[in-house]
Formats: structure tokens, C-alpha cells, sequence
């Protein structure tokens, strides 16, 4: 019996990196799940493998920072599989990389449109039917940039400081429902993105900087993105037992890797 059996998950961002496994994890749990994100061919590949678990799944290409193809995307994923009980905000980018004065206008927008208003576009299409129907969860998956301050990466910072708080506010308009929400920082996880933090140009992160993504490389300090799939899947499952609106931080926080891995496993 698996802890989502019976129930629809919706992540976004769902073609590779964290968002592949947290969708084969709540799908291996038992819940039918859409994938969405711009790339075609990589949420086909993700939907088919979980259909040949013997899951349900389908694929949705979806820009999660355009509101009108967000609401026709919860409709069609409703349409095909049932209600949406668990959302998983996934879906981020990193760019515009490089001193605040010098990044461009629209880039900085952009990472605003997609990292923050997507994920509250997600939030506004399923929760009216949430509320209506008393269940739901929505994990967002923020950053531990939301909480530091580093150099080079301000519109990510900025809006993963948004989603934290967004998260927060979320969770004090549901009080009195069963919706539950959290932020999680994953940590740093071996993905496009992470790469993509090693391979940055001197003008878009400091030299030093850079060479700590590289030097955390070196030291096995990067996580598989199974950690945060199987953290995702403790925090959308009626095992966690945290706050309302709570943020985790698994590098920082790292005894709840082993909490997760127990609580899972019971
Ligand atoms: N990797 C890390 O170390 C790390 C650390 C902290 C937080 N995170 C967070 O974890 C999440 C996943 O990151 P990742 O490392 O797995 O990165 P990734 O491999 O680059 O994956 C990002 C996913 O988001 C999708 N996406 C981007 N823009 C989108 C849009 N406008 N609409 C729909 N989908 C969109 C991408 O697909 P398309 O481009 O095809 O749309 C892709 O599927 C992000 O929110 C990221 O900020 C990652």
C-alpha cells in the first residue's frame, strides 16, 4: 500500500533534476502524477517511465509564468487523472546571473515571473478545489539563497525569499483547513543547475565563489537528487509533522535526512 495511493499529484518542473525524482517518488508511492514543464521530449520520457512502473502519469508542456496556460493546465491534468491533491512547486530557474546593476531588466523579471508568481500561479489554480474538498498539499521548493546572502545571484535570492514567505502567508490564510504547505531547501543537488553554478563565467559569480561549488563537488558534498525526492515525499505525505508553513533546510539541517529516511521507511 503506498502513501499516495488514490491520490493526484501535479509537479512542475518535472523533466529532470529534482523535479524527475520527486515525480517517480510520489508516483512509486502510489499517486498518479502529471509532469510539466517546457521540454516536450523530457516530460514524455518521465510520464513513460512511470507508466512502465505501472504507474499513472501524463505530460503537460506548461510555462508555469503564463496564468492563462497555467489554469488550462489544471484543468486538462484534472480532466485526465482527477483532483489535485498535492502540488509540487518545482519549477525555477537560476538565471540572471552577475552584479545586480548589470544584470538585465527583463532577465531579473523573468526569474521573478517564473520562481515566484509561477509558483503562486499553481498555488491560485489548485486551491479553490482544495479548500472546497477539505485535503491538499503544496511543497514549494525554494533555496537556501533564500536565507544567505551570496554574490552574483540576486533575482534568485530575491525570489526565493518570496516563496519562503509566500509559503508563510499561505499557511495563515488556510488556518482552520486541513491544506497543509511547506518550503523546502534541498541543498545543493547534482543537477543542470548545479552544473551550472560550476560552469559560470567570472562575470557572472565570483572566481571563489564558483570554486566552492566545485570544491563541494570534490569533497561528495553534493546529494543525489533522491534526497530531496524522498524529502518532497515526506512532506506531502500525512507522516510529517511539521508546523504549517514550516521551511526546512536540508544542508543545514541535515538530522532531517535521517528522519525522512525513517519515517518513510516505517
Ligand atoms: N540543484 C540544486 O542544487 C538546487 C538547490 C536549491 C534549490 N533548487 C531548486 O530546485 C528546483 C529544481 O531545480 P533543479 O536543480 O532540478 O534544476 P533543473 O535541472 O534545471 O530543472 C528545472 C526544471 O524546471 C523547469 N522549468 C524551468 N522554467 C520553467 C517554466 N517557466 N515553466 C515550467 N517549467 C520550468 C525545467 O524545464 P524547462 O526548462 O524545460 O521548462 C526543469 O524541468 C528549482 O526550483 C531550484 O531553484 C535546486
Amino acid at each position: 500500500m503506498g502513501l499516495f495511493n488514490g491520490q493526484v499529484a501535479w509537479v512542475t518542473g518535472a523533466g529532470r533534476g529534482i523535479g524527475r525524482a520527486a515525480a517517480l517518488a510520489l508516483a512509486d508511492q502510489g499517486a498518479a502524477v502529471a509532469v510539466v514543464s517546457r521540454t516536450q521530449n523530457e516530460i514524455d520520457r518521465v510520464a513513460a517511465e512511470i507508466i512502465s512502473r505501472g504507474g499513472r502519469s501524463i505530460a503537460t508542456i506548461l510555462d508555469v509564468s503564463n496564468w492563462a496556460m497555467v489554469e488550462w493546465a489544471a484543468t486538462q491534468i484534472e480532466q485526465a487523472l482527477g483532483p489535485i491533491d498535492i502540488l509540487i512547486n518545482n519549477a525555477g530557474v537560476l538565471d540572471p546571473l552577475g552584479k545586480l546593476w548589470e544584470t538585465d531588466p527583463e532577465e531579473f523579471g523573468r526569474s521573478i515571473d517564473i520562481n515566484l508568481s509561477g509558483a503562486y500561479y499553481c498555488m491560485r489554480a489548485v486551491l479553490p478545489g482544495m479548500v472546497q474538498r477539505g485535503r491538499g498539499v503544496i511543497v514549494n521548493i525554494s533555496s537556501g539563497a533564500a536565507t544567505s546572502t551570496s554574490p552574483g545571484w540576486s533575482a534568485y535570492a530575491a525570489s526565493k525569499a518570496g516563496l519562503d514567505h509566500l509559503t508563510r502567508c499561505l499557511a495563515v490564510d488556510l488556518k482552520g483547513t486541513p491544506i497543509r504547505t511547506y518550503a523546502l531547501h534541498p541543498g545543493l543537488i547534482e543537477t543542470k543547475m548545479q552544473a551550472a553554478l560550476r560552469s559560470a563565467t567570472d562575470d557572472q559569480l565570483p572566481p571563489a565563489w564558483r570554486q566552492f561549488f566545485l570544491d563541494q563537488q570534490q569533497a561528495g558534498k553534493i546529494f543525489s537528487t533522491d534526497v530531496p525526492a524522498r524529502a518532497i515525499a515526506w512532506l506531502a505525505s500525512p507522516r510529517c509533522d511539521l508546523d504549517n508553513g514550516a521551511t526546512i533546510d536540508l544542508r543545514m539541517q541535515p538530522e532531517y535526512i535521517e528522519k525522512i529516511d525513517r519515517a518513510l521507511s516505517a
